[in-house]
């Protein structure tokens, strides 16, 4: 063993006491390379947030070099509404540049993976900051994401029904506190890897409870759709940055957070953002890879992704479980999986039984027809990633037809959505 690889043994990761929890907030964003100075208040206004969660810390000393959160959270699965699992969120993974590629991420993430897997809980989820880093832990990219932009006005062509009976209202971001919360976790509900976002999300990010330091930004715009019934159907939130060169303006909407629980309130919203006068073009960011928008226009080209990429990874830890959660449409058919774990936590062989639109897995000696590596079930689990994309890379093997079938079972629309509160 290197005497790099000693040094990060002495190293010892653990629970962090609340004393300790300023340092570890420090040491997290200073590895994150975020400028501001943490402050004993900026701490309490964090806590509540940590109520539940498990702070793990990675002490040189007494010094924090390492530092790793997570909590158990419900993620919506393929099957729609009352189709989700529980599992381990992960989040605040930092190691410091003194200390990096020693192992502290291996042995904070492999600690949290066993623990949730005794807790009982089936897959682990999380943001990659870079994509190279969880691959090696059996996580999967399983949530992809775009930003969508849009030349301004655009005009729509299809108007789905009955969209004159939306009313579009001009609000501010605090006036959504009341509504926006149910409408969010309805919406999310139907949407595989949709992450639900916790009450306080909406006091921070609607600027009602501001950091120390921070202004309020409550009096955003914001625009909110209301069915025939007055119901909320729809939200909206922006800002606009605008610019002008001489008389000539170049100016930029830039949306936020859209979500709408029908076509026809989606569509008014879309009307309202893309007909704003002064605004040369429209921003979107975190939008389905499906998004309908372009199917919306009388020109599809007017809007155009400019960025496409990986969001949430997933990490199934309970392939049985995990299986027999989630919903099914594909053709119905039995195969035998195998899956290989190099962390020992969730592999096996199993034949596996879709009828009637559930999945029986059993576990079973029989050959093989399709196997592969945990982080490519994982990624393909949530019905967006195509299993036959990943046995083109190499990452699946066994006969054409059965891995055909097998990715025509898994997959699911509509498609997943990166959505992600602050937590
Ligand atoms: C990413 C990070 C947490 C890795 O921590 P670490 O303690 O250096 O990781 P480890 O030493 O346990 O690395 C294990 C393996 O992963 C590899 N690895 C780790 N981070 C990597 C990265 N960003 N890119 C490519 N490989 C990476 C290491 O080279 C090592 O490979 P090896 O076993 O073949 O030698 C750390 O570099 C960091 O905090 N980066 C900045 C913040 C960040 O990106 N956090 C993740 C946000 S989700």
């Amino acid at each position: 063993m290197s005497s790099r690889r000693q040094h990060g043994q002495q190293v010892e990761v653990r629970a962090v006491d609340p004393d300790e929890q300023l340092a570890w907030l420090s040491s997290s964003r200073r590895t994150f390379l975020h400028p501001r100075t943490v402050t004993p208040e900026h701490v309490e206004h964090r806590r509540p947030a940590w109520e539940g969660q498990r702070l793990t810390g990675a002490f040189d000393g007494e010094r924090v070099v390492g530092t790793y959160r997570s909590w158990d959270w419900p993620l919506p699965v393929p099957g729609g509404p009352g189709h989700a699992l529980l599992t381990d969120h992960v989040s605040s993974v930092t190691v410091a540049p003194t200390h990096r590629r020693r192992g502290i991420l291996t042995r904070m993430i492999t600690a949290d993976l066993r623990a949730a897997k005794e807790r009982g809980v089936p897959m682990a989820y999380l943001v990659a900051g870079e994509a190279p880093i969880y691959g090696r832990y059996g996580f999967g990219a399983a949530v992809g994401g775009q930003v969508l932009e849009v030349r301004a006005p655009a005009p729509l062509a299809h108007l789905p029904a009955p969209v004159e009976d939306v009313v579009v209202e001009l609000v501010e971001d605090a006036d959504l506190r009341a509504e926006a919360p149910a409408l969010h976790a309805a919406v999310a509900a139907s949407r595989p890897g949709a992450v639900r976002r916790p009450e306080r999300y909406w006091d921070e990010v609607l600027g009602l409870a501001p950091g120390p330091g921070e202004e309020s930004s409550d009096r955003r715009p914001a625009l909110l759709a209301r069915d025939a019934t007055g119901a909320a159907a729809g939200v909206a939130r922006y800002r606009t940055h605008e610019r002008w060169e001489g008389m000539r303006h170049d100016t930029t909407l830039e949306v936020s957070d859209l979500f709408a629980a029908t076509p026809a309130a989606q569509a008014a919203l879309w009307q309202h953002l893309l007909s704003v006068d002064i605004v040369d073009r429209v921003r979107v960011t975190d939008r389905p890879l499906d998004d309908p928008l372009p199917e919306l226009l009388h020109d599809r080209r007017r809007a155009l992704p400019v960025e496409a990429s990986d969001h949430l990874w997933t990490r199934l830890l309970d392939v049985p479980a995990a299986l027999a959660a989630r919903g099914w449409l594909g053709p119905e058919g039995a195969c035998v999986l195998e899956v290989h774990d190099a962390l020992g936590l969730a592999g096996g062989r199993w034949r596996l039984d879709l009828e009637a639109g559930s999945v029986v897995a059993v576990a079973t000696a029989a050959e093989p027809d399709v196997s592969c590596d945990i982080g490519a079930l994982s990624a393909a689990y949530l019905g967006e990633t195509p299993l036959v994309a990943l046995a083109a890379a190499g990452r699946v093997r066994g006969e054409a037809a059965a891995v055909a079938r097998l990715s025509a079972q898994l997959a699911w629309r509509p498609t997943t959505w990166p959505t992600l509160g602050h937590f």
